[in-house]
């Protein structure tokens, strides 16, 4: 196949801009547009035990928001972990457990191990992967398909909008099959989900801006992104997409985990991310940034139009997203982080689809 950049100067630029579309290939995989229900075939998610997702680099970052919402809304148990260390462990496993690899090419060596190893403790495998003719893929008992399109640019933006969406009818569909939600609500919430695609829209038309606050970041040595619940994973994802491409030393944090360490490193020259929609942690992620600015600290507080209106003042400067659910505030928030790191880059002159060092797909350990 013959890939296009179109009038994008890079491939992750594209892709950014490809995500609305990706999304709603990936989420109507998942849905059944006449009846508002969830689709999700293969696994019987009544009589599971508890969920092992297995992944590396941004497939891990979804993986841990996938956690958060199959938790909450399916109250079925979800361990997530870094494949590499997975393997190598001597995890306790059960074979009335579900693994799921989340890997965008289905090819990550250590992704592969771990969910081998997996297979061989008896659990049903699952692969959520983009490349369906991959290894992950062919060993699996079932395959989630992200449909998002091949993806060239090294630093993961699209897989990971779409395999955080396939988490989503995840967690409605075992929500729904565990009985802990009803029938109009799973309705409810998969027309949140069909929604997403149109707000995620919306954020990627904060580019504008977004480029203004990359100029003053692309000056920046050390910059920490915090966040609390899913947004502590996407701080995450904002740190690795930052330190990827652009090469500025990026840590992310779970907001409440600043006082034990990451607070030492706050002076005028930090800029700091704080990823706040008006959720149930907003309150907590709001003093957070009290107490950075307190320090000298330059906020960038990245929120939605209720976080807006309830910030404290202060912030060097507040993007404000579509507001929307919780359930797809992850997709929703992506964009402006994603755009930040691009933006950053391409003011350095970083080359953004080939950072140095980095593979797309790492098939050695
Ligand atoms: C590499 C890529 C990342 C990707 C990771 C896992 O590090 O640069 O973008 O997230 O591998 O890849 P996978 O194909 O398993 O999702």
């Amino acid at each position: 196949v013959l890939m296009e950049k179109g009038n994008y100067r890079h491939f992750m630029e594209k892709e950014i801009h490809d995500q609305p579309e990706g999304c709603q290939h990936t989420i109507a995989a998942y849905v059944d547009t006449l009846t508002d229900r969830t689709r999700v075939e293969g696994i019987d998610f009544a009589g599971l035990e508890r969920i092992q997702i297995v992944a590396c680099g941004t497939s891990y970052i979804a993986g841990m928001i996938g956690r958060y919402l199959i938790e909450s809304l399916a109250d079925l148990p979800v361990d997530v972990e870094i494949a590499s260390e997975f393997r190598y462990r001597n995890p306790s496993l059960r074979a009335n457990a579900l693994a799921i690899a989340m890997s965008q090419s289905g090819e990550t060596a250590d992704t592969l191990a771990a969910f081998r190893h997996c297979a061989q403790a008896g659990m049903k495998t699952a692969a959520i992967v983009n490349a369906t003719e991959s290894t992950i893929a062919r060993e699996a008992d079932v395959v989630w398909p992200i449909h998002c399109g091949p993806e060239i640019g090294v630093a993961s933006t699209k897989a990971f909008t779409a395999q955080v969406s396939v988490m989503i009818a995840i967690a409605i569909a075992a929500a729904k099959a565990r009985g802990r939600i009803d029938g109009a609500e799973e309705q409810r919430l998969v027309r949140v989900l069909l929604g997403a695609p149109r707000l995620i829209a919306e954020a990627i038309g904060l580019e504008g801006a977004i480029k203004d606050i990359a100029a003053e970041i692309a000056k920046a040595r050390d910059v920490l992104y915090l966040g609390r619940g899913p947004m502590s994973a996407l701080a995450l994802e904002g740190a690795l997409k930052l330190k990827e491409i652009s090469y500025i030393h990026a840590e992310g944090y779970a907001a409440g985990e600043l006082k034990h360490g990451p607070i030492a490193l706050v002076d005028e020259a930090t800029p700091i991310i704080i990823l706040a929609p008006y959720d149930s942690w907003f309150e907590k992620s709001a003093s957070n940034m009290s107490e950075v600015m307190a320090r000298g600290g330059q906020v960038v507080f990245i929120t939605d139009p209720e976080g807006a209106r309830h910030a404290p003042a202060g912030a060097k400067v507040v993007v404000t997203a579509p507001g929307c659910d919780p359930l797809i505030s992850a997709l929703v928030m992506s964009a402006p982080i994603q755009l930040l790191a691009y933006h950053v880059a391409v003011v350095k002159g970083a080359d953004v689809d080939q950072p140095r060092n980095l593979a797309k797909s790492v098939t050695v350990e």
